[in-house]
């Protein structure tokens, strides 16, 4: 594997991003990719509204992407947010890092972020795998991500059936401990699509508003991350569910609930599932409607046309990032 620093790709790490959303109270977006048209979109969304960017790769979507591709698709997207008029700036980040291992062929592939998910190990062996990772990621400058507290459902490589909340009270020890640059936390979000079972007219729990408040009273001005924010936009359910598909009883976290954390030490908010719904809701539709059609281009072509809009919105509906990046 040749060896490339981000900085040759035009990459930026997230230290300045997270800054500026900190102090104007905003939440950088992170949002997952897997193939070329899914960059593009996230990129060209970005771009148009101005927004600052987290391109955020799982290890198995590095693996599905493959190595040889993955820098070369990163140099691209910061010339394509060229060509779409605004240079933003763009981090590559390791999402759900399970290893030191895995965090180092990042840092020596051209990845400007990683994060480091030990929550689900005890705190010594949580601390200590993500002081390792820190201590080889700063002498790269690159910036990390640890999780303090376990989500429900299924983490990348990770298995967890039952969340557990964030303890307050352990995040100043974490945080002198490993030096992490941002921390990951669990106030009752979750991954997928599925991430609460509503009976008819039930609305999702709130998320723990108090950890979050606690944990900012303790660590002041210290960048907070929220995993498993989809919304899991009902409209596109509905057209899955319209054309064939079979999605049941999906519920996500509401619009107005990421505001609130957006506008607080949240200041970066994962983005996976709703992408995926996005896609897969116009490919069916396609599918459906043009049962004649077998150009990649005529489904994957609208399934992009409706990621840029979804991105758009987000930044400028729901995480305030729209407008932070000036020409
Ligand atoms: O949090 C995990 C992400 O949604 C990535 O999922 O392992 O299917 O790429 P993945
Ligand atoms: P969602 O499944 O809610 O999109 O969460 C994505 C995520 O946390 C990626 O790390
Ligand atoms: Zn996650």
């Amino acid at each position: 594997m040749k060896k490339i620093h981000y900085t040759e790709l035009g990459l930026v790490n997230t230290k300045a991003m997270f800054l500026q959303a900190m102090d104007e109270q905003f939440a950088v977006p992170a949002y997952n990719f897997n193939n070329m048209e899914q960059l593009q979109a996230i990129v060209t969304g970005c771009a148009k509204s101005a927004s600052p960017v987290i391109l955020q790769v799982s290890g198995s979507a590095r693996k599905y992407i493959g190595t040889a591709f993955l820098p070369h698709m990163a140099a691209a997207a910061v010339d394509l947010a060229q060509e779409e008029g605004l240079a933003v700036p763009i981090a590559l980040h390791l999402d759900h890092g399970s290893s030191f291992e895995l965090a180092k062929e990042c840092i020596d592939s051209g990845f400007s972020s990683v994060m480091i998910d030990a929550s689900h190990h005890s705190f010594e062996e949580n601390a200590a795998m993500t002081r390792q990772v820190v201590e080889y990621a700063h002498d790269h400058e690159v910036t990390v991500e640890a999780e303090l507290g376990v989500l429900a459902g299924i983490e990348d490589e990770v298995s967890a059936e039952h969340s557990s909340y964030t303890r307050p009270e352990e995040v100043e020890r974490f945080l002198e401990q490993t030096g992490v640059d941002s921390l990951a936390i669990s106030i009752g979000t979750s991954h997928g699509a599925y991430k609460f079972k509503l009976k008819p007219g039930e609305e999702p729990p709130p998320l723990r508003f108090d950890i979050l408040e606690e944990i900012e009273k303790r660590v002041p001005g210290f960048p907070i991350v929220l995993h498993g924010a989809s919304s899991v936009t009902q409209s596109h359910v509905a057209l899955i569910n319209q054309f064939g598909g079979q999605m049941d009883n999906t519920a996500g976290i509401p619009e107005e609930q990421l505001r609130k954390a957006a506008a607080s030490a949240v200041c970066k908010v994962n983005i996976d599932s709703d992408g995926r719904l996005a896609m897969t809701a116009i490919i069916r539709q396609v599918f459906a409607e043009k049962p004649a059609e077998f150009d990649p281009r005529k489904y994957l072509g609208p399934a992009r046309d409706e990621l840029i809009t979804m991105v758009m919105h987000k930044n400028r509906a729901v995480l305030g990032s729209a407008g932070r990046i000036q020409s």
